[in-house]
């Protein structure tokens, strides 16, 4: 620590100063502005800035020198909230939490993680994390800074730290709530006091977040000081652009105006373009972005699952305090395409089916059944004869959205959104199961339909900064979404006479006649040379597997020099394989081409990460 920092740190008041400084001591906006403030500096700036208000208030005639530590507690009386988020969910929580704390009269500091200087840990005394888990157990991307330098041999001993986390995730993972659980583990480690446990939330995490949110409140509010005046000291997140009226919980009903499948008829896909009238919303996106999209379950599916169960279609049951017949329930309220490992835990054991309950020592085995049986699946296994239709009702999930990264941008489409959405559709024994959101835009939902949606912001898959920056972009399958936007809008910079960087497209696909999407659009981008390189693989083309990681390696040369040009570089599409074999074919070109081991090429593209030039958007 500079000496002029270690002074700037025990410059607090004197005795003689205090009584007179006492009244003028700062209110909690003050110490809002000074705190958020000195936690933007760096060293250096912090020791001017201790010069400069030491010389500023000799002048007004108070001098200033060591001093009880009891003052510095002043900064206790401000609660932090860290939210990382990747798709939104977690934002919503922290937001919501804010509030109800500033409600309360609590001075609140809410920040994005991304924004959040991590070295200002040490001074903090009240500390929230809210944080989502992805990839597979895998930070949020805005986390990754800050979970970096806690993890780090630089993270500072916080004795003086009160906190807790609220953790959102996905049962259906191996790793359930994995970077939540890892906050929780590590500040603990580091000396701080946890206030609260931490909460692991399933996929329907609104009901449970609000009660420990409240709880939570209740629980600090005695602590922190309490000041009335202090309900707007809330700073909310800044949004990129204005934010619509329209919401997750306030969706629009927009209008379908084209669904075309763009898949050949012999192609073992059926994709579909999508076409969405936002109307007169004002629903604004940005490229990166994703559309949000509510669906209702299909009719069919509910009847056979009605009829299995042996219920009756006009009973009546309970959802989210609000009544509905059971047929009602389960095509606009419930999930029954995709199957938690808690419901076949309840199936199991209601059941007594003994393949069931033998899944239940087996959590991996658990797991991968429920990913690959939809409700009616498990329940057409075994009879359940005491269950009632409001006890099964209550063992399954709400429905969540789906997201679908938007494939166009504003600048050419206006007040449309287009999508490209892959039709999920497997068999399972004679019966075709169909996932419910793809199949409900692709197939149920007539053109002129209605479908409620919401404008997803992702600032972690954003175009570079400056147009001059080249792209790679890699995006098989439907995975090619964004990056159909991301040429539209450098197409509209460059008739803006623009200056533009070079870009490169990877697209794959199993054969080239059947599945090559938007083939005229890339070729026109080519001859137009907005679009630099596209190098395609088509793996079912040949009697050997294809795919982009191949294309990546056979081009590792000039990859890795676009890559030390500073090109920043985009995933997306399937998390499953593609992401991470594509990963590991950016480790093996960057190893091999800049003479670097494993270890150090995977820094290589942990740094990129953290610049943001390594951005995925995978699903
Ligand atoms: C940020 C983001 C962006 C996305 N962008 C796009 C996009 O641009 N285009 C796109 O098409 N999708 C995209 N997705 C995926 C999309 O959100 C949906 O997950 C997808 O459409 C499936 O939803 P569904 O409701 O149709 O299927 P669901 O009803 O959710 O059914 C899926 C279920 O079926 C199971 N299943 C699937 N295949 C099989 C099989 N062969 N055997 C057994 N079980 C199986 C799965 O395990 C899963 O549980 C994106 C997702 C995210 C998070
Ligand atoms: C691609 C992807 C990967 C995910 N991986 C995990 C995981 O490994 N563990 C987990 O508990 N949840 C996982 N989730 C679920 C999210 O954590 C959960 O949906 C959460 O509500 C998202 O919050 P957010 O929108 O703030 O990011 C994943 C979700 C997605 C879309």
């Amino acid at each position: 620590m500079l000496p002029e920092q270690q002074k700037f740190n025990q410059n607090v008041l004197t005795d003689k100063n205090q009584q007179a400084l006492g009244q003028a001591s700062l209110d909690a906006k003050q110490l809002l502005l000074l705190q958020q403030l000195s936690t933007s500096l760096s060293p250096l700036q912090l020791a001017w800035s201790s010069g400069y208000l030491a010389a500023k208030s000799e002048q007004v005639g108070v001098s200033i020198s060591a001093t009880p530590v009891q003052q510095q507690t002043k900064t206790a009386s401000i609660l932090t909230i860290l939210y990382a988020s990747q798709t939104g969910n977690t934002k919503g929580v922290a937001t919501k939490l804010a509030a109800i704390a500033s409600d309360a009269g609590i001075a609140v500091n809410l920040k994005n993680i991304a924004d959040y200087k991590a070295k200002a840990l040490k001074s903090e005394s009240y500390l929230l994390i809210v944080s989502s888990t992805n990839g597979e157990g895998e930070v949020p991307d805005d986390a990754l800074a800050f979970y970096e330098f806690l993890f780090s041999k630089k993270a500072p001993k916080l004795p003086n730290l009160k906190y807790s986390v609220l953790a959102l995730g996905d049962s259906s993972y191996e790793f359930f709530c994995q970077t939540g659980k890892d906050f929780d583990e590590r500040l603990t480690a580091l000396g701080a006091k946890q206030v609260a446990p931490r909460l692991d939330c399933d996929v329907d995490y609104q009901q449970q977040a609000s009660t420990w949110s409240a709880n939570i409140v209740e629980t600090l509010k005695d602590e922190l000081t309490v000041d009335s005046t202090l309900a707007d000291v809330v700073t909310l997140p800044t949004a990129s652009v204005v934010e619509s009226q329209y919401s997750k919980e306030n969706p629009y009903v927009a209008e379908l105006s084209l669904s075309q499948k763009i898949t050949g008829r012999d192609s073992k896909k059926d994709v579909r373009h999508i076409e969405i009238d936002l109307g007169d919303s004002g629903l604004t996106y940005q490229v990166g972005d994703a559309l949000g999209i509510y669906f209702e379950n299909d009719a069919q599916l509910v009847d056979e699952l009605i009829a299995a169960l042996d219920f009756s279609a006009d009973e009546n049951v309970t959802v989210n305090g609000k009544e509905f017949t059971l047929a009602k329930a389960l095509t606009t309220q419930l999930e029954i395409t995709q199957t938690a490992p808690s419901f076949v835990e309840f199936w199991a054991k209601s059941s007594q089916d003994k393949a069931l309950l033998a899944l239940l020592d087996d959590k991996n085995a658990l797991r991968e059944f429920a990913n690959t049986h939809q409700v009616v699946d498990v329940v057409s296994r075994a009879k359940s004869e005491s269950i009632t239709a409001q006890a099964f009702v209550d063992a399954l999930r709400h429905i969540t959205p789906r997201l679908y990264s938007i494939a166009s941008s504003q600048s050419e489409v206006e007040d449309e959104v287009h999508l490209i959405v892959g039709i999920v559709a497997y068999q399972q024994g004679d019966k075709t199961r169909a996932g419910a959101a793809s199949s409900f835009l692709g197939k149920r939902l007539e053109q002129g339909g209605k479908v409620k949606v919401f404008i997803e912001h992702n600032n972690n898959f954003r175009l570079p900064e400056n147009p001059k920056t080249s792209v790679i972009m890699i995006g098989p399958g439907t995975g090619v979404a964004p990056f159909r936007a991301f040429m539209q809008e450098r197409e509209a910079l460059s008739d803006n006479g623009v200056e533009l960087g070079k870009s490169w497209l990877f697209f794959g696909a199993q054969t080239f006649t059947q599945d090559f999407s938007y083939q005229v659009e890339w070729q026109n981008y080519l001859k137009s040379g907005l679009l630099t390189k596209l190098d395609v693989a088509f793996s079912r083309d040949q009697a050997e597997k294809v795919y982009v990681q191949n294309r990546l390696q056979e081009n590792a040369s000039e990859v890795y020099q676009w890559l030390e040009q500073g090109a920043h570089l985009y995933i997306c599409g399937d998390a499953n394989r593609m992401a991470k074999d594509v990963h590991q074919t950016l480790v093996n070109i960057i190893a091999e081409q800049g003479d670097k081991t494993t270890e150090q090429a995977e820094t290589y593209l942990k740094i990129l990460r953290t610049n943001k030039r390594y951005q995925k958007d995978v699903y």
